[in-house]
């Protein structure tokens, strides 16, 4: 492309941002804009495919057939919500496998909260409401990114994502109404999982090192703090219709600004869970790539099928 011509494709991409319009794979776009969504979204579907396993550890213990069938179609769901964002992420010029080689080399970044082990059945009702509550908050803008793929993929994750929060609530409902062990047995879930759902969103404003320029490009649409904002304002309500106590001596509700002040979490686990640091860190990557060759022979098949369909069509 020559100068010229690259500098109007470069006035032509800022105008669709400035008209809060989409960008689509065909349209050109700045690198940076490419490698963010490339990060951001690879980081989203290594997500959501490593999520499968803290729950996917309970569903042989559910408690009965219809939790069992419950939870394995949410699942199931996980890893459709990562098929379609693989998919997206392809529409930027990446491959997968690619990706998925990142992902099992450590190069790339999959969410902090699924390095954290799910202990008890109440753990399955914690992720569904705190867990999957918090990808609604963070994922209902995201419906609005100016990266069309990507926007539109997350329509149809956070339909499925609003079935699988009020499971995890129903869960915890029925816990919370029971025995006075299933009782402390909801309490204990809250207790752990309260504040790594908290680091969900990521680091504090001050720290987030791509909110800002993914702000102007309509990537984001809201700062990390602001969304972990809206999720403790939204979430403590529901804690108390299960009679649930949110495990923060500093949650206050501030009649004036209508919000919850409340303790931030501890930053410096997130950095390490990060890092690698996690309780389950090397336990999930290691059998997602055991998962990834064990699943060699029917990527082969496949691939022979289709050339095999191919050679017959021409
Ligand atoms: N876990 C792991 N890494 C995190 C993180 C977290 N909770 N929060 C931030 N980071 C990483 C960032 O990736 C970035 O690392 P990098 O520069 O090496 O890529 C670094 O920390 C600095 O953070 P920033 O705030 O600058 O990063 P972002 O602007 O990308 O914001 C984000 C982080 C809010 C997670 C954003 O990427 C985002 O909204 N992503 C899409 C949603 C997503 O990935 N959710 C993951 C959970 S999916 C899920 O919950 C599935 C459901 O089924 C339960």
């Amino acid at each position: 492309m020559s100068h010229l011509s690259y500098a109007r494709a470069m006035d032509s991409f800022q105008a669709t941002i400035d008209a809060d319009s989409r960008i689509e794979p065909r349209d050109a776009m700045p690198d940076g804009y490419r490698k963010t969504l490339i990060r951001q979204i690879a980081q989203h579907a290594h997500s959501e495919i490593i999520g499968m396993q803290p729950e996917g550890n309970w569903i042989s213990r559910a408690p009965s057939l219809r939790r069992k069938a419950i939870l394995m179609a949410k699942v199931q769901d996980e890893a459709g919500h990562g098929l379609y964002l693989y998919a997206a992420a392809e529409t930027l010029g990446v491959d997968r496998a690619d990706l998925l080689d990142m992902l099992h080399t450590g190069r790339q970044k999959y969410s902090s909260i699924f390095n954290y082990p799910t202990l008890t059945w109440a753990d399955i009702g914690a992720i569904g409401w705190l867990v999957d509550g918090a990808a609604i908050v963070n994922q209902v803008p995201l419906c609005r990114c100016s990266y069309g793929p990507y926007a539109r993929a997350m329509v149809r994750v956070c339909k499925e994502e609003s079935f699988h929060q009020r499971q995890g609530f129903e869960i915890l409902h029925t816990l919370s109404t029971g025995t006075p062990g299933q009782q402390a047995m909801a309490q204990d879930a809250l207790d752990r999982w309260w504040w790594p759902s908290l680091m969900m969103f990521g680091p504090p404003d001050a720290s987030s090192t791509h909110s800002e320029q993914s702000m102007a490009w309509g990537i984001k649409r809201h700062s990390n703090d602001e969304l972990r904002q809206r999720f403790v304002d939204m979430t403590v309500p529901q804690a108390d219709v299960l009679g649930l106590r949110v495990p923060d001596d500093g949650l206050v509700y501030d009649e004036v600004t209508g919000h919850y002040s409340f303790t931030q979490p501890d930053f410096t686990e997130l950095y390490e869970v990060v890092k690698g640091n996690g309780p389950c860190n090397e336990k999930r990557l290691a059998t997602r790539v055991k998962a990834h060759e064990d699943g060699a022979w029917v990527r082969e098949a496949a691939a022979a099928y289709a050339a095999k369909q191919m050679e017959r069509a021409a």
